[in-house]
């Protein structure tokens, strides 16, 4: 469904400063398939879809979407596909029925036909008892709602969502999911979305891209990613006369690495926490050693991130800037 190879996009930002926002990716998706793409602010998710949508020009590099070139063929691909953007913006006093069927109008279909899309998705997204409102009278949730009806009027086959979820509330968010995820289904759509709700990613998505400073640093299952870049990690609590002691058994663990004290918290990562925990327990009762408390800490993907780069995903604010 989508192919790219070596996508590149540079900013000339003035004649002193380039943005390379885009640094050379490589990615395919496949029909059906729901993948994420994660990565801190700047990273150059948004410019990614921008491309992939046909909204800007590649700098180098080719892609591929639906079978088209984005290039040589952006009109077929626009037809192919839907675009929510980030923080979409139908911001006017249009009444949201209206508003959708327009866009029906846009994407080419006649005025009835239009219209009766619409009224199909103001019912599957729960939109129906708000089609006499005006856009601009909607609350967030409700309107990103709309932006995603927005984006599925044509029923295409391959649906870009740039951070979908972004400024809702719990309640609000897993309602869009739900409708995303029953859209998906209905209409056997591939999804790439972008977020940077790592829960979001880790749930939903069947894969993971990891994306820092234009580059894709990881790229597979949720699962795969946290069993092969950070593993479980093991937390005893311990009296630091005890560590020396501790730290000798964790060290015959299978795949002990990392290890680490902490005032009287010893950490070691190990390949699978909940076998490994009873085994130190067993060794540190048999040696006398007391432990006031231990746990498993499973990964998440903000501890594949950290791994990746050595910055956590919630804090990294980088701008993905470099000189010319
Ligand atoms: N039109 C533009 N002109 C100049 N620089 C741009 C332009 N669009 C994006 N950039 C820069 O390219 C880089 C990547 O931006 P992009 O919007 O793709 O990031 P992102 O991963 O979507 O970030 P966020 O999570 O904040 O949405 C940033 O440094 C950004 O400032
Ligand atoms: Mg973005």
């Amino acid at each position: 469904m989508i192919s790219t190879r070596e996508l590149t996009k540079t900013f000339e930002v003035s004649r002193t400063e380039t943005v390379h926002a885009v640094r050379g990716i490589s990615l395919t998706v496949e029909p059906g398939e729901l993948v994420a793409v994660l990565g801190p602010n700047g990273a150059g998710k948004t410019t990614t879809l921008r491309m992939l949508t046909t909204l800007i020009a590649p700098t180098s590099g080719t892609a591929e979407v639906a079978g088209y070139d984005v290039v040589a063929e952006p009109s077929q691909v626009r037809r192919q596909i839907g675009y929510v953007g980030q923080g979409n913006g139908a911001g006017h006093s249009q009444r949201v029925a209206d508003e959708l069927a327009g866009q029906g109008v846009i994407y080419g279909l006649d005025r009835r036909a239009a219209k009766l899309r619409a009224e199909e998705l103001l019912e599957s997204l729960e939109l129906k008892d708000l089609a006499r409102r005006k856009v601009s009278e909607l609350s967030g949730g409700q309107r990103r709602r709309l932006d995603v009806a927005m984006g599925l009027v044509h029923a295409p086959k391959l649906l870009f969502l740039d951070e979908p979820s972004t400024g809702l509330d719990p309640q609000n968010r897993a309602n869009l999911w739900d409708h995303i995820l029953r859209m998906r289904a209905q209409y056997e759509m591939t999804i790439v979305l972008t977020t940077h709700y790592l829960d979001e990613a880790d749930s939903m998505a069947e894969r993971v891209v990891v994306v820092d400073h234009g580059h894709v640093i990881a790229d597979d299952t949720a699962d795969a990613l946290k069993a092969s870049l950070a593993g479980d990690q093991l937390i005893l609590t311990v009296a630091p006369s005890n560590h020396a002691a501790v730290r000798r058994l964790a060290g015959h663990l299978p795949g002990a690495r990392d290890l680490a004290v902490d005032g009287d918290q010893f950490t070691v990562r190990v390949t699978h926490g909940p076998t490994a925990l009873p085994i130190l327990l067993g060794a540190t009762h048999q040696l006398g050693v007391p432990v006031a408390a231990a746990q498993v800490h499973r990964p998440t993907l903000d501890d594949v991130f950290l791994n990746l780069t050595g910055r956590s995903l919630r804090e990294a604010g980088t701008n993905g800037k470099a000189a010319a």
